[in-house]
């Protein structure tokens, strides 16, 4: 940003100053959550070889050409050292018939991929071969963003196929129904 747009948005910011207690957490939460979304499941293989995998719903397209895509992790996250560190990850996307591994990959566990069918991706990330699309991603950036940190990806090889996806929305796993 060119030191003067910085000058105007800090003076604005002064001018502007947000009020204190006027965002309630509970109710942000509450708000986010009438924004339904698609369930995915972000593996990698850290540098030490551990294989991880988050249940994610920060999942969002940034661009077309080049094709990036973007998720967020909270920072805190036994995972996050590993992501952090990998030069490569794998989005995959999950329909409505994989609900069990939503549940499965956001509970913390030592090894969640003990029973876990995989195949290998790109820097032997783990794949689900199931999963309705999959979004194997150089790792391009890293952005701490408050309390998560976003990882901005670009998409190196990608597969999809037919099915319903699994949504999630207000705090519960949904099916889609098209309106008539
Ligand atoms: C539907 C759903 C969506 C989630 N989305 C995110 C997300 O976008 N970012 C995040 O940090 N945690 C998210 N979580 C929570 C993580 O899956 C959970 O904290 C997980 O244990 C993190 O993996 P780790 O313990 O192996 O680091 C989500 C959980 C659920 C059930």
């Amino acid at each position: 940003m060119a030191a003067s747009a910085a000058n105007a948005l800090a003076a604005s910011r002064v001018r502007n100053p947000i009020p204190e207690r006027l965002l309630d957490a509970v109710d942000f939460r509450r708000a986010l959550g009438r924004f339904a979304t698609g369930v995915t499941i972000v593996t990698t293989r850290g540098p030490a070889g551990r294989t991880e995998g988050v249940t994610v719903n920060s999942f969002s397209s940034v661009s077309l050409d080049p094709p990036l895509v973007l998720w967020c992790l909270q920072s805190a996250a036994p995972s996050a050292p590993s992501f952090l560190a990998a030069d490569w990850f794998a989005i995959n996307v999950l329909g409505a018939d994989q609900h069990h591994l939503s549940r499965h990959f956001a509970t913390p566990h030592p090894d969640k991929f003990a029973a876990i069918a995989t195949t290998s991706g790109l820097g032997d990330c783990p794949l689900l071969p199931s999963a309705l699309a999959r979004f194997e991603c150089r790792a391009e950036r890293s952005i701490e963003a408050g309390d998560h940190t976003i990882f901005l990806g670009r998409v190196v090889r990608l597969e999809h196929r037919e099915g319903e996806p699994l949504v999630f929305s207000a705090g519960r796993f949904c099916v889609p129904s098209p309106l008539t």
